[in-house]
């Protein structure tokens, strides 16, 4: 093959002129693709096995081709490969490698594929794996919670609705409640992973390929549950990405109203938590100050995992069947949501597993915010058979008269309430008061 060494040498066929500068900034991702490397070679080698098995490429070209890449992958381990821009992306940086090391052969590899169906190939198995990552993470922390919860089951905290104290609760069924939307969200990523699961290779540039490949064994090889049935789908379909960033934003949104508890829970105000030293950071100027800004920085990171989805998904509106350039932006905001959900659930269970509650504080908190006045209208109603309307404005004097008097509801002379009611009798007594257990 002639080259001339100004000419990009993989797709330069056809071009006499070299590049402009600035088309060739805006062209390359190698920065951001990279990333995918180890992917990169996997999908290589199970193509290149796959050429052999059908006899499109010989056994000896094929071990060839894989031995290479192998040692490609142990230079880029050992951060021995260099990475180069002119070479665009992850892709053209292995094969012109590849070709380095075993020659003419490497050629050969790119048969009956293209960078469309490799790079959708890739990162979806890119996808699948951080999938099974942030799962991981998930279910460590719900372990956290889970160790909090049993150890705080009997203990009394306010349940707020407007951020007023409403309803007695218990510390373990507030953090639990937490458990739960990660559940979801877990179940949100294992099911987008199904989806993600699907193998594009063979669909090549657009069209698929003449040459009598096996896309069920590359598929197979490659752990996806199926190949991808419609060719032009298979290489210009993103909305993988979309559900595994969305979850993403779902996530760090749970993550980011738990954060806002604890930052309010931190405070003097509330006192109800107390976060280790080594989740907080003082102040170089207030020196009283411990500041909750692991939870603050995850509360603000959900801005990124937002944005990270409104920016892919903005990339694909309006874009034609196929490929088009534009859809290689897809990567960075998976990448970036990636990295900042698994910081944040770390975050958060560290934080969480190292915090200390004041559960005195909080059964203060909850006997100070007449939190039992719904189950002394309750009471009204079933043992005097009051309507709930009439139990409802009966309790409202009673809590006036407690506020009035500067007392707690269970405070007040049993006198003093039978002036609101006369059959109010001292059994009231027994709802008035949080019961621990
Ligand atoms: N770097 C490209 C991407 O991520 C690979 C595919 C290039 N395909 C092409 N037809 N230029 O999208």
């Amino acid at each position: 093959m002639t080259e001339n060494k100004n000419i990009n040498q993989m797709w330069g066929g056809r071009f006499e002129e070299k590049s402009s500068d600035i088309m060739e900034q805006i062209n390359v991702s190698i920065g951001v693709d990279k990333r995918l490397w180890a992917q990169d070679i996997r999908g290589s080698i199970a193509h290149a096995e796959m050429l052999a098995k059908q006899n499109i490429l010989t056994k000896d070209e094929a071990v060839k081709i894989v031995n290479g890449l192998n040692m490609i992958a142990e230079e880029i381990k050992s951060g021995k490969f260099e990475f180069k821009t002119e070479l665009e992306d992850i892709h053209m940086n292995i094969e012109a490698r590849l070709r380095e090391i075993i020659g003419e052969t490497a050629g050969k590899l790119h048969t009956a594929r293209s960078r469309n169906d490799q790079v959708a190939t890739d990162f979806r198995m890119w996808i699948r794996g951080a999938i099974d990552e942030l799962v991981v993470l998930i279910e460590a922390m719900q372990g956290v919670i889970a160790t909090l919860a049993k150890k705080h089951a009997n203990d009394i905290m306010p349940g707020f609705t407007h951020l007023q104290a409403a309803q007695p609760i218990t510390l373990a069924m507030h953090l639990d409640a937490y458990a739960r939307m990660l559940e979801r969200d877990k179940g949100r990523f294992l099911d987008a992973r199904t989806r993600v699961n699907q193998c594009p290779l063979g669909a090549a540039a657009l069209a698929g390929t003449p040459y009598p490949i096996d896309r069920d064994f590359t598929a197979k090889e490659l752990g996806f549950d199926a190949p991808m049935p419609n060719t032009l789908d298979a290489v210009s379909a993103r909305d993988f990405a979309n559900e595994f960033l969305f979850t993403c934003a779902q996530c760090g949104l749970h993550l980011s109203r738990l954060a806002e508890e604890i930052i309010l829970w931190a405070t003097p105000q509330f006192g109800f938590i107390k976060l280790s030293d080594s989740w907080s950071t003082g102040s170089s100027i207030m020196p009283q100050k411990k500041n909750p800004d692991a939870a603050e920085l995850v509360r603000g990171k959900t801005g990124r995992l937002n944005g990270n989805l409104v920016q892919m998904m903005t990339v694909l509106k309006g874009l034609p069947l196929a490929y088009n350039k534009d859809l290689q932006e897809d990567k960075e905001p998976v990448f970036d949501s990636y990295d900042t959900l698994s910081l944040c659930l770390q975050a958060m269970a560290g934080m969480l597993e190292s915090a200390t509650f004041n559960t005195e504080a909080m059964l203060n908190s909850a006997e100070e915010g007449y939190t039992t006045a719904t189950a002394l209208a309750d009471w009204l109603v079933m043992n005097l058979g009051l309507p709930f309307r009439d139990a409802h404005h009966v309790t409202g004097a009673i809590v006036k008269m407690a506020e009035d008097k500067s007392c707690k509801l269970n405070e007040l002379a049993l006198e003093d309430m039978q002036s609101v009611h006369p059959g109010i009798t001292d059994e009231i007594y027994e709802v008035l008061s949080i019961k621990k257990g």
